[in-house]
């Protein structure tokens, strides 16, 4: 009651204020973070006021092969979720913070002889390159006039953004250059770029992201350079359903499968060690009531590569039964002991079956 609550909009100025604080970037570092944002932004479908993002941030290193690095890690992730022919990149470069100014200046020079709202005036004493964002017939119409942003690039902003789509044109990256596109925050310099779809309605924008150098100073800090991306999960989900991705709750590598109370025990015991031995591996034991046909199903569901199945017999004999659930229902029983040694090679063919099996 009466309490001030402080809501981020975001999670980059975040980042930076907590690395200053606790000293993270003396040496180059990559995060990732993901996390509820807040916004007081008008509501609708695709924008909320809660909302939230999974972002990667890279401090210390700058050059144009930084910000590659980190549009291929945006597009692979895309491409790995399934969205990625539902979305196109949009790039383009804001020029050195001296190009900015020179720029801006020539800007609000031009839009104060315009006959704008008093409302779209006061926007572009505080930041003209909003206006380029502006959905309003009559704003696009001034902006279409307007001093062009790449004019104003200096030679140094000019090399950095041809070494950058040099970088993406080697590694086969689509692009379209996109000189209206600003970024509605404020502390971008150089490279910018969202990943945007026809899939979503207004609210189009999945990823975004850009070159923020001047902010670990704005922030009181060293002038360290900065770049990352944030995707906004709400959108990515709404795109995944329009590209009928499944979204399992639980997407499990090896499923345990067992019958009789022996076997049980077993199960679980053999589920711990399998945890320890795989550790990037979601490992699932079946619990409660069910018979194997059941268990075998609830096995598919969670998308298992892999059931062990331990029943009486297995028990008596301290063996497993390894069955596939790529390879046509493949099976083969081995000694408890020699499971270490045969169940990592079911799992690389399993995953090689997979990359076939993905979308291009
Ligand atoms: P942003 O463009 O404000 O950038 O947000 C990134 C993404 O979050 C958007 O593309 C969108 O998918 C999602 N998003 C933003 N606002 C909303 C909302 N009200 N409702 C639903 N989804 C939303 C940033 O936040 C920067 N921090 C990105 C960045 C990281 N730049 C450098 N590093």
């Amino acid at each position: 009651q009466g309490d001030w609550l402080a809501l981020r909009p975001e999670g980059t100025a975040v980042l930076v204020r907590a690395g200053l604080q606790h000293d993270w970037f003396r040496h180059e570092q990559r995060f990732w973070y993901r996390g509820a944002m807040f916004r007081h932004e008008r509501p609708q479908k695709g924008r909320y006021r809660q909302f939230h993002q999974i972002g990667a941030e890279v401090i210390g290193p700058q050059g144009p092969d930084v910000d590659a690095e980190l549009i291929l890690l945006a597009a692979r992730l895309l491409q790995e979720l399934g969205v990625g022919h539902l979305v196109r990149l949009k790039l383009n470069s804001l020029g050195s913070p001296a190009s900015r100014h020179a720029h801006r200046a020539a800007l609000l020079a031009y839009l104060r002889t315009q006959q704008l709202p008093h409302e779209a005036l006061e926007r572009a004493e505080r930041n003209p390159l909003r206006l380029f964002d502006s959905k309003d017939e009559n704003i696009r119409a001034v902006m279409a006039q307007a001093p062009c942003l790449q004019d104003y690039w200096d030679a140094d902003s000019k090399e950095y953004f041809a070494r950058l789509i040099a970088l993406l044109q080697a590694c086969g990256v689509a692009y379209d250059l996109t000189p209206q596109l600003v970024r509605g925050l404020d502390y971008y310099n150089l490279t910018v770029f969202e990943w945007v779809t026809d899939q979503l309605g207004a609210q189009d924008t999945v990823l975004a992201g850009g070159r923020y150098d001047a902010l670990c100073a704005l922030l009181g800090g060293a002038p360290y350079p900065g770049a990352g991306f944030a995707m906004g999960l709400e959108r990515l989900l709404a795109l995944m359903q329009v590209a009928h991705v499944a979204q399992s709750p639980l997407q499990a590598a090896v499923f345990v499968a067992s019958m009789g109370e022996q076997a049980r025990a077993m199960a679980l015991g053999l589920g711990e060690t399998l945890r320890t031995m795989l550790a990037e591996e979601v490992v699932m034991v079946h619990t409660g009531e069910g018979s194997f046909k059941g268990q075998m199903r609830r096995a598919e569901r969670y998308g298992a590569k892999v059931v062990l199945l331990l029943g009486e017999e297995e028990v008596a004999r301290q063996e497993v039964t390894i069955k596939s659930l790529q390879h046509q229902g493949k099976q083969q029983r081995v000694p408890m002991r020699e499971l270490p040694n045969v169940l990592p090679r079911w799992l690389a063919d399993a995953s090689n079956l997979d990359q076939v099996a993905l979308p291009c």
